[in-house]
């Protein structure tokens, strides 16, 4: 199963989702099941390390983000990856434009399922204060937690 996390710059939300996600399966014993990635809709930080703030909140909570570079979407993920995950309805939006026709990949908001805290998108926390990137923690626990053990295992 391979799932492909999409924000913005790549270097807030979605490099948190990955790395929650990584560090919840390997946790679980699915390494081997799961592969997580990570882009952004836009190319402003293309080769980025993640946020310094999303980093420091991520390894309070045991999750190491350093090793992530930010990359910009690729019209070949959308057949590389079983599963993109948007963080919020204007990068689906831009996911849907740029989608190959015949691409196989399923494509939806990554809090739909779930809806933690009542909340259908992650919200951008690049602006805002530091708690900001706390709130982007307990979402990627929460719908992360939820997408793990519904996987098809395979092989
Ligand atoms: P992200 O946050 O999409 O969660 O990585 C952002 C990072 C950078 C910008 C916007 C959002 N920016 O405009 O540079």
């Amino acid at each position: 199963m391979r799932v492909l996390f999409v924000c913005l710059g790549n270097i807030c939300r979605s490099p948190t989702a990955e790395g929650v996600a990584r560090h919840l399966a390997a946790e679980a014993g699915l390494g081997a099941v799961w592969e997580f990635d990570s882009a952004g809709t836009g190319d402003y930080h293309v080769g980025c390390a993640p946020d310094a703030r999303a980093v420091r909140a991520a390894l309070r909570r045991g999750v190491d983000l350093r090793g992530l570079r930010a990359r910009q979407v690729l019209p070949a993920d959308f057949d590389r990856f079983d599963l993109i995950l948007a963080m919020d309805r204007s990068n689906l939006a831009s996911l849907e434009r740029i989608r190959p026709p015949g691409s196989h990949a399923e494509l939806r908001l990554f809090l739909a399922a779930t809806r933690p805290h009542g909340l259908a998108e992650v919200p951008d926390p690049y602006l805002g204060p530091d708690d900001g990137f706390e709130v982007v923690l307990d979402l990627c626990f929460a719908a992360a937690g939820e997408l793990l053990p519904s996987a098809p295992v395979r092989g």
